[in-house]
């Protein structure tokens, strides 16, 4: 198996502690810095459609600060697109966004909206991103992204992180078959959502899997340890299960 295996880190909810008071603490450009020092190998940011935590100007700061790949998140819209292409960050995920959820609740269908994803896909690569689909481990998905053009997709793990008791077997299979199929048709595979350092392991196992994308539980262990702290304990997490 391929041993090395990254950690973007996902610093929204930095943001959302700063959007809590308006101002300008904590501040994300500290956060990504300290992530990078950390060991962070990306750093992840989900430019959401009601700005309900990262703003454009986050973007724009990070991407001048960090020496690490930055992964813009965003919904697939005529916006986010035209900002995509103003910002010029060297990654963008394209995820799935309703206005009321709490957080990216499921993958991104692209089986249902071929076209539109192509196009997209299709112009951000224009733009020199190198794209990733956020996508539920279904076969049917893993073939459409590839269809797309994307040559990276990122497994949601959300399903695998909420599953109990025998569903934790069957939604590691989902997304243990997902991978399969995917290095079988050449994508890049990464894998994300509600993963912690009780439950990445199995993920991080999964020898198709190059990078993890992990953020509520690292900024959430922070609060308690540290942030640099709260990196290494993931990062020891992942590689002791890549072992
Ligand atoms: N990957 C993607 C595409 C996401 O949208 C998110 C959440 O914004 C994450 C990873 C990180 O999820 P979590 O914050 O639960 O670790």
């Amino acid at each position: 198996m391929s041993k090395a295996i990254d950690l973007g880190v996902n610093i929204d909810h930095v943001a959302t502690l700063r959007q809590a008071r308006g101002g300008r603490f904590p501040s994300v450009i500290d956060a990504a810095e300290l992530a990078v020092v950390a060991g962070a190998t990306g750093i992840t940011m989900h430019l959401r459609e009601d700005r309900r935590h990262i703003q454009d100007q986050d973007v724009r700061d990070v991407l001048a600060s960090v020496r690490v790949p930055v992964n813009l998140e965003m919904a697939v819209t005529d916006e986010m697109l035209a900002i995509a292409a103003e910002l010029r960050a060297p990654h963008c995920c394209l995820v799935p966004e309703r206005r009321e959820e709490l957080t990216t609740e499921g993958g991104l269908n692209v089986a249902g909206n071929a076209a539109r994803i192509r196009d997209a896909a299709g112009q951000l690569r224009n733009n020199g991103y190198r794209v990733s689909l956020f996508i539920d481990p279904d076969p049917e998905q893993v073939q459409a992204a590839y269809d797309s053009g994307a040559p990276v997709i990122e497994l949601h793990t959300g399903a695998y992180s909420n599953a109990k008791g025998d569903g934790i077997a069957d939604e590691l299979l989902r997304l243990k078959t997902a991978a399969e199929q995917a290095e079988k048709l050449g994508l890049i595979v990464h894998a994300g959502h509600g993963l912690n350092t009780h439950n990445v392991g199995p993920v991080a196992r999964l020898s198709q899997v190059t990078e993890l994308n992990i953020g509520h539980s690292i900024v959430s262990r922070a609060l308690f340890i540290g942030l640099d702290e709260a990196i290494g304990e993931i990062l020891r997490a992942m590689q002791d299960a890549r072992r």
